[in-house]
């Protein structure tokens, strides 16, 4: 029995033997668009600027720079994200990353707002460092935003700052964990998946459950991100926009 576990296949990860997409003609982006649409546009948006997914509307993807980087994106997904693997022939794969790289090419948003103002407002008057790390500067109640710039596009990042509650971001919800035997504790989610949840608490101290022990867990809907709708001016919020643009952190 050990045996047979040890010696089945590994998944299987395999790569093109091409280094460009062949799947490039008018037609091919007209069906990777169809595709696209279908099993994408949900979270990065019909026209890649979308949503809860990583910015496609962009000159360079930053994991993506090579055909074969985006192919292994489409195909096997990211790990520990979101972004989801899919099962496509390999031909759907690169008529998808065609029209990937085809939302690229069109015109990016013009930001206008100043970086160092926006700076200056996430820093103080804005207070967001209370919640979010950039860099290793901050608070850690809501997702680092120290590679934002690399995920969101402008709409995105505007729209959370004027209306945290439209899109919220699984992770980094609220929850409280009641154990069989009684005890609560509340913090903000970490992860979690069927049979277990972590939970940072609001001192700092990491728990981990297994769900079996426990009696109930329960996920606040609404996101504790404050809207900035009137606390911060038009310009000002053009200026965070810009600031966050720039930061485009580690990439992996
Ligand atoms: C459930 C939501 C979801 C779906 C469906 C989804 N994505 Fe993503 N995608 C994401 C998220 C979230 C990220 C950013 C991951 C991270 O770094 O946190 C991402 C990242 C990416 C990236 C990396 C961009 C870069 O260079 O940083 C590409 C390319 C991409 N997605 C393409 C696609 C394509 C093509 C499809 C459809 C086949 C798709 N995604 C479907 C959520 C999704
Ligand atoms: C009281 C805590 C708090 C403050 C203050 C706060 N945020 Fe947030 N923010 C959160 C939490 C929690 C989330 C994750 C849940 C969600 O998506 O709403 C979040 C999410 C975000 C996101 C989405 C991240 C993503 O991956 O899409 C952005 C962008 C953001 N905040 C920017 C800001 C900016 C800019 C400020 C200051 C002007 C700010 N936040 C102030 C708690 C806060």
């Amino acid at each position: 029995m050990v045996m047979w576990i040890l010696f089945q296949a590994p998944p299987t990860t395999e790569l093109p033997r091409v280094d460009k997409n062949p799947y490039t003609s008018a037609e091919d982006l007209a069906l990777g668009q169809k595709l696209y649409n279908g099993r994408c546009a949900g979270c990065h948006g019909l026209t890649g600027d979308g949503g809860k997914g990583a910015n496609l509307a962009v000159r360079d993807l930053p994991r993506a720079g090579t055909d074969v980087a985006l192919y292994r994106i489409v195909r096997y997904g990211i790990p520990e994200t979101e972004m989801p693997a899919t099962l496509m022939a390999s031909r759907e794969v690169w008529q998808i990353s065609a029209f990937v790289r085809s939302l690229g090419s069109s015109s990016n948003e013009a930001v206008k707002g100043n970086v160092a103002r926006g700076e200056q407002v996430v820093g103080a008057k804005g207070g967001c460092l209370q919640c979010h790390a950039i860099a290793m500067k901050g608070g850690r109640l809501g997702p680092a935003l120290t590679d934002i710039g690399g995920k969101r596009s402008p709409g995105h990042l505007r729209s959370k700052i004027l209306e945290p509650a439209l899109e919220i971001t699984e992770t980094f919800r609220v929850a409280t964990v009641t154990t069989k035997a009684g005890k609560k504790i509340s913090g903000v989610r970490l992860n979690e998946d069927p049979f277990s949840i972590q939970i940072r608490d609001f001192s700092d101290e990491i728990h981990s459950f297994f769900k079996e022990q426990l009696a109930s867990v329960q996920v606040e809907r609404r996101t504790t991100m404050p809207s900035y709708k009137g606390r911060l001016s038009e310009a000002e919020i053009e200026d965070v926009v810009a600031y966050l643009l720039t930061l485009r952190g580690t990439v992996q």
